[in-house]
């Protein structure tokens, strides 16, 4: 007997993820590539790694006070989860009906797309305008059940104009979802800011933090929002460890403003190179840039592969087809990828 699957998945594939061997340059997954943070190695030499033989707080109380302090809100509007994605797909389990709207731009993050479908909403996908612009009004027109944005935006990296994100969460009808993922690497700071009833800041410890491996995130929203979505969590998500190290990581802000620092100097220098190799890096606000090749961009992304470099293809992507995404690194990163483009180049 072959027993069906739900059919909103029958499209679905698992997930394949390039493996990294030996030493692989992963530019492709918009990391943190300023090295180590030392928290890790802080809190295992105090003895963080004790008493894993119990489960960790089921609601990871620790960390959301702390996250609670930090944003001046209280720790009941605060949700912690395995990732960022982790709670972006909590809120589409707590508040989608068979049916309900589910509201992205388009290219963004494919994760808001997917925890729609499968959690039975209808996606809508608004282009983005000229320029990467957010649509608001196309935006606000699907009357969705929720909103998905993250600014900066993944994959084209520029932050959406204030003004814009402003009225989307003044207008939406729905619950406004603000993905600042990168927001740390331009300043950006919605998360300590923005304040309404219908509105969730994400955040994550992955890139800012270098933090990724961990699996480590967070939202802040209105306290009957955060009880709804805490109502659905998978408890025990969050490990021992992780809760301590992430604890930690937000007491520090020196590996932050580093990594910032660093992305602030190579930007314009990984910018000005491409250019003189007549590629065309799109203007960033992220950690990562997009790079527009002229042509298909597959296979200089799969000679760079050859060469132990991988940065991420972005040709299933609306609009992208001559891209691809680089995050950027440390200076001798950044000279390797240069380097190896100028070979396969031949300029
Ligand atoms: C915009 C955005 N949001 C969320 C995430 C997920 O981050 P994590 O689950 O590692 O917190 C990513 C990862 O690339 C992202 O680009």
């Amino acid at each position: 007997m072959v027993v069906e699957p739900r059919s909103c998945t029958k499209d679905l594939r698992p997930p394949v993820y390039p493996p990294a061997t030996g030493e692989m340059l992963r530019m492709d997954a918009n990391t943190n590539l300023y090295g180590a943070n030392p928290v890790v190695e802080r809190v295992l030499a105090a003895g963080g790694a004790r008493d894993l033989n119990q489960y960790p707080s089921g609601t990871s109380d620790a960390l959301r006070s702390a996250i609670a302090r930090e944003f001046e809100v209280a720790p009941e509007e605060v949700i912690v989860g395995c990732g960022s994605d982790e709670v972006l797909e909590t809120i589409a389990k707590a508040f989608l009906d068979p049916g309900d709207v589910v509201a992205t731009p388009s290219p963004s993050f494919v994760m808001y797309a997917f925890y729609g479908r499968i959690h039975l909403g209808t996606v809508v996908e608004v282009p983005l305008r000229e320029g990467f612009a957010l649509d608001v009004d196309a935006l606000l027109s699907t009357r969705a059940k929720i909103t998905f944005v993250a600014t900066p935006n993944n994959p084209t990296g520029n932050a959406f104009d204030a003004s814009g994100i402003d009225r989307l969460v003044k207008q939406a009808r729905g619950l406004v979802v603000i993905d600042e993922a990168y927001g740390a690497f331009c300043g950006q700071e919605y998360a300590r800011t923005l304040r309404r009833d219908n509105v969730i800041v994400v955040r994550t410890f992955s890139k800012s933090h270098g933090l990724a491996g961990l699996r480590v995130g967070f939202g802040i929203g209105p306290r009957g929002v955060i009880d709804r979505l805490m109502a659905v969590k998978t408890p025990f998500t969050v490990g021992t460890m992780t809760e301590r190290i992430a604890i930690a990581a937000l007491a520090d802000g020196a590996y932050v403003e580093e990594s910032r620092r660093m992305i602030l100097t190579e930007k314009p220098w990984l910018t000005e190179r491409l250019r003189s190799l007549g590629l065309g890096p799109r203007p960033t606000d992220a950690n990562f840039m997009l790079v527009d090749v002229g042509r298909p961009a597959r296979p200089l992304v799969e000679a760079l592969r050859k060469r132990d470099i991988l940065v991420r293809d972005m040709s299933d992507f609306r609009g992208l087809a001559n891209h691809f995404r680089v995050t950027i690194g440390r200076r001798e990163h950044n000279e390797r990828l240069v380097e190896a483009l100028r070979a396969e180049l031949g300029r």
